[in-house]
């Protein structure tokens, strides 16, 4: 497997985890984050023996307490824009990533830390998350799709309270929220995020790809658009050999085996 300088990238049977490894800078996200997670994600897009993938923090402290502040300090204005800095964020981490991943948030996850958990398919969190984003403080405001993605996530309210205050909010607000899938102790957190990668890496490919993708175009689309996608990729998924199967084994009340195909 690859090495990167910033991150961890460990393959345990179908499921890839990828540790955030800053971890006297909080995990905080610089260039060569942002470069290694486009490298490492479209290693475990690439890899078919790869289902599912988890992104942690290292440390018990911070998921990532959010873009490099001393990097963005030093970097000329018109670099950000010349770079469309951020943009691989969204586009080659999240739009080019086919395969669910999860975020396992532990401790703070702020600013572009809580950017990047959003970005995942879902968050399971330790009750020692605290979520914010507090750009306004520094006198800028979310770079990384914070003011969209949060207000997709929690509605209008608190992405305003969140962006305006820059105040963080614990793990239960933030699931009872629906930021959060769920919240679980923190010595449970990887246990619990590898049950549910193994779980999903477990499930027929296609369909997983299709269940991820219909459920993304909830938010891209209006309501008959989506609906007429869910079912032409309902029609499509008719067509699969792992279609024919999980039905098969359903009727003769057995396990699955599936092909991807
Ligand atoms: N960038 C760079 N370094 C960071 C960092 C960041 N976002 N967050 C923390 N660090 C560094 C600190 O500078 C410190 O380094 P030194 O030991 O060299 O001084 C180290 O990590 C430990 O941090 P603290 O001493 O501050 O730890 P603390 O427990 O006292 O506080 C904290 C923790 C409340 C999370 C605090 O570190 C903090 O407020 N961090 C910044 C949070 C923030 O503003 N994030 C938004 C960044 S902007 C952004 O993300 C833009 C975007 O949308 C894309």
């Amino acid at each position: 497997a690859a090495t990167y300088e910033t991150l961890l990238v460990e393959t345990k049977g179908a499921v890839t985890v990828i540790t955030l490894n800053r971890p006297k800078a909080l995990n905080a996200l610089n260039s060569t984050v942002m470069a290694e997670m486009v490298a490492a994600m479209a290693a475990f897009e690439a890899d078919a023996s790869q289902g599912c993938a988890i992104v942690t923090g290292s440390g018990e402290k911070a998921f990532a307490a959010g873009a490099d502040i001393k990097e963005m300090a030093e970097m000329p204005s018109a670099q950000f824009f010349a770079q469309d800095f951020f943009a691989d964020w969204t586009s080659k981490v999240v739009k080019a990533t086919r395969k669910p991943w999860i975020a396992a948030v532990n401790g703070f996850a702020l600013g572009g830390g809580c950017e990047v958990a959003m970005m995942a398919d879902f968050i399971i969190a330790s009750e020692t998350a605290r979520f914010g984003q507090p750009e306004v403080t520094l006198g800028v405001l979310p770079g990384m799709g914070g003011s969209q993605r949060l207000t997709r996530a929690v509605g209008k309210a608190k992405a305003m309270d969140l962006c305006l205050t820059g105040r963080m909010m614990g793990a239960e607000e933030a699931e009872r929220a629906g930021l959060v899938a769920r919240v679980v102790p923190a010595a449970a957190l990887m246990d619990e995020a590898m049950k549910a990668a193994e779980k999903i890496a477990s499930l027929p490919p296609l369909a997983i790809k299709a269940n991820k993708e219909a459920v993304n175009l909830a938010f891209e689309t209006t309501l008959d658009t989506g609906l007429v996608m869910e079912r032409r990729l309902f029609q499509v998924l008719t067509a699969t050999r792992d279609k024919e199967e999980g039905m098969a084994a359903f009727v003769e009340k057995r396990a699955g085996v599936w092909k991807g195909e």
